[in-house]
């Protein structure tokens, strides 16, 4: 296939999850006896707008999962690109074996609407409420509704906008041969609507 002059060559690779990028997020989650966890999660995204809505995907094996199963609450902390060693260790240990508060050294403070708790060192956290369960293969996904949304006050222009710039927001790029790598967003490149204008010139 030629696309303006440049020759185009297709691979076929075997089907894999390389959707990219998704957010390395930290969720924390609490279980029936209050006991805590952080689990890393980058099988997630927006499903619904009204309700607001998010997906994660646990596998069953998971610490968390368990929590999960006795406590559908949980928060969606997204930490900033500089937190990437903590988000990754979240991922790489497990809550059976280790207390993730005190393993990474951050702070949980209670969140307003939902039984669980947010982590201080991130700087948006959205408070989650499941509302669905479904069984999917590898992973089991929770469908849950966002009861609030908790962002670091200076996070905020001012006409109280989110700055992404100041989020920094970690990125996760999974690779179909396994090892995936950490990312930060580096530039703003437009805004929503931005051909619209571009429309008129092409
Ligand atoms: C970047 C990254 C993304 C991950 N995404 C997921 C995910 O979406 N679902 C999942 O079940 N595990 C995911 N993991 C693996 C878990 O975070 C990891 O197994 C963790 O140790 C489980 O902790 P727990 O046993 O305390 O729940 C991810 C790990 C990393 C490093």
């Amino acid at each position: 296939m030629t696309i303006r002059g440049k020759i185009i060559k297709y691979r076929e690779l075997p089907p894999s999850t390389c959707l990219m990028p998704v957010p390395a997020a930290m969720v924390t989650c609490r279980g029936a006896d209050g006991k805590e966890n952080i689990i890393t999660i980058s099988w997630i995204g927006i499903v619904c707008s009204e309700p607001p809505m998010l997906s994660i995907s646990v596998r069953p094996g998971r610490f968390s999962r368990e929590l999960l199963e006795q406590n559908g609450d949980f928060v969606v902390n997204l930490p900033s690109a500089g937190a990437m060693i903590q988000a990754d260790r979240c991922g790489m240990v497990s809550g059976r074996d280790v207390d993730k508060f005190e393993e990474i050294g951050w702070t949980a403070i209670p969140a307003a609407k939902v039984n669980a708790s947010i982590l201080k060192e991130c700087p948006l956290a959205l408070e989650c409420r499941t509302r669905q369960k479904i069984g999917l293969g590898s992973h089991d996904l929770f469908l849950a509704e966002i009861l609030a949304v908790q962002v670091h006050e200076e996070m905020l222009d001012a006409n109280g906008r989110l700055k992404i710039e100041a989020i920094e927001p970690l990125a996760y790029c999974p690779n179909c041969q396994g090892g995936g790598q950490y990312w930060s967003l580096k530039e703003v490149l437009g805004h929503y609507g931005v051909s619209r204008e571009h429309h008129k010139r092409i």
